[in-house]
């Protein structure tokens, strides 16, 4: 209390207010409107305003979690390492489950949710700003009962589960700041049934089996976004190999038929050569592990979980080449805001098509010059704007095809040795870090040595098909 309400550090205004709040353990709603002492419920983000949070900086997730198959039922304690980036005398993380107590620095914490998404924490006494504190939560709940954003990131059934989506999945199972624009670096322990395998990113570092339940950990050495982390419990073959000096962990379901077991397996065991032929042209591989995970729940579609991507059933090698890019594409390097979206999926997409020119003989450029005339006279494929497509329209075919097709053209454009520096480059500056379209396009421009601000308008904004010129990479 003490330095809460004696602290120079707050303004007068709000100290009443603060110290109020923090006597009565009743947040109020006036506290929300005090912004050098409130971290924001949001961290900016137009697309999803109450993602992310703002005034914090997530340095590490300590996440425990236990789930219970019978009743649905998730239990954690997440320990967050945050720094303060303003002083704060509440501060909001994202959290959909019911919590029952909050800690900071190891002292009870008031905390309330104002609403369902936002977990609002008033601690005992203001953390000043460059504070680096430890938040520790502890809820329980049933995730696949909650919908947020029309989205319900949680898939279940008697025997499988599997936690995986984008643009966010955190809130579902462990408390975030939820935007790729905060990375940090994570420990997970997930504690299921001992015939179970639990299957999260980075390196298994210990199952401890204790009686009829295990509890397995996982270490993410390298900054990851919150809805890269994974969590997956079922019954998997899992099969580890390291690959010059490279742990690969794969895992596919053994609820699948035969057949598909197989391929699949065979398959995921290609990660680690695909891995090592991407890092040859994109530079050296950014983690500490490679792999993948194939569920037998029908998840609609792959996500590339950082070293460790999830695929609904056995995937193709372009599949394969898609995922693993985005290693490099969206988790090195992630989406500063996610209007950036094309900065992971069209170089994701692209990649696949230089797969296909390098292994199947099917140049990307005729692909770019095929595809550019068989949807010219389509009026609705060119009215996206994949530089902003708005949040509803985050993975839009659009993105992703028209999106590969820019980046083609690129490449056709500057030349194939500029476009390989330009990506090394891209890839090397912003290793575990954050950029947007705009920082692209500025180095693009550097790196070639020419403007390009008409090139990247044409491809990625303006409403129709771009004309077949040598400025545009089509002749
Ligand atoms: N990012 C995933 C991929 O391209 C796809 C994806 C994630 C997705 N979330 C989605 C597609 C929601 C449609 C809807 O590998
Ligand atoms: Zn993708």
């Amino acid at each position: 209390m003490s330095r809460t309400c004696g602290a120079g550090r707050v303004r007068a205004l709000s100290l009443a207010v603060v110290c109020a709040v923090a006597l009565s353990g009743l947040p109020s709603a006036a506290t929300v409107a005090l912004d050098t002492t409130t971290g924001a419920p949001g961290i900016g983000d137009p697309y999803w305003p109450l993602d992310g949070n703002g005034g914090i900086d997530v340095r590490h997730y300590d996440v425990a979690v236990d789930y219970d198959f019978a009743t649905g039922e998730l239990s954690g304690t997440t320990t967050l390492t945050m720094a303060a980036r303003t002083d704060l005398a509440t501060f909001h993380l994202d959290l959909l489950l019911p919590v029952t107590a909050v800690s900071v620095e190891g002292v009870p914490a008031a905390f309330a949710k104002p609403v369902e998404h936002e977990l609002r924490v008033t601690p005992a006494t203001v953390v000043a700003r460059d504070d680096v504190v430890e938040v520790e939560v502890t809820y329980a709940g049933r995730p696949g009962s909650i919908v947020y954003a029309d989205e319900l990131n949680w898939l279940a059934s008697d025997r499988e589960l599997l936690a995986a989506n984008e643009p966010h999945m955190a809130p579902w199972w462990y408390p975030a700041n939820d935007h790729p624009s905060d990375k940090a670096t994570f420990d997970i322990a997930v504690t299921g049934p001992a015939t179970h395998q639990a299957v999260s990113n980075g390196l298994l570092v210990n199952r401890r089996v204790d009686g009829a339940r295990a509890t397995t950990q996982w270490r993410v050495l390298r900054p990851m976004t919150t809805y890269n982390a994974l969590l997956a419990l079922g019954r998997y073959d899992v099969e580890q190999t390291t690959r010059g000096g490279l742990p690969s962990y794969v895992a596919v379901s053994r609820d699948l038929p035969a057949f598909e077991r197989s391929a699949a397996l065979r398959q995921l065991r290609r990660s680690d050569e695909i891995t090592a032929w991407l890092a040859r042209r994109l530079g050296p591989y950014p983690f500490e592990s490679t792999g993948g995970l194939v569920t037998g729940l029908p998840a609609g579609f792959a996500l590339e979980n950082q070293t460790r991507p999830t695929y609904p059933g056995a995937p193709d090698t372009e599949l394969l080449v898609h995922e693993l890019g985005h290693q490099w594409f969206g988790n090195s390097v992630s989406v500063r805001r996610w209007r950036d979206i094309w900065l992971n999926e069209g170089f994701a997409q692209f990649l696949q098509h230089y797969w296909l020119e390098t292994h199947r003989g099917q140049p990307a450029q005729q692909w770019l010059r095929k595809t550019h005339r068989a949807f010219a006279a389509t009026r609705g494929f060119w009215r996206l704007d994949i530089a902003d497509p708005g949040a509803a329209r985050v993975f839009d075919n659009a993105v992703y095809v028209r999106g590969a097709m820019a980046v083609q053209a690129l490449r056709h454009r500057i030349g194939d040795r500029t476009f390989w520096r330009l990506l090394r480059a891209w890839t090397d500056r912003r290793r575990h870090g954050t950029g947007g379209i705009g920082d692209f396009r500025t180095l693009a421009e550097r790196v070639a040595r020419q403007p390009l601000d008409g090139f990247f308008r044409a491809w990625l904004s303006a409403p129709r098909a771009p004309a077949v010129t040598r400025r545009n990479g089509l002749r």
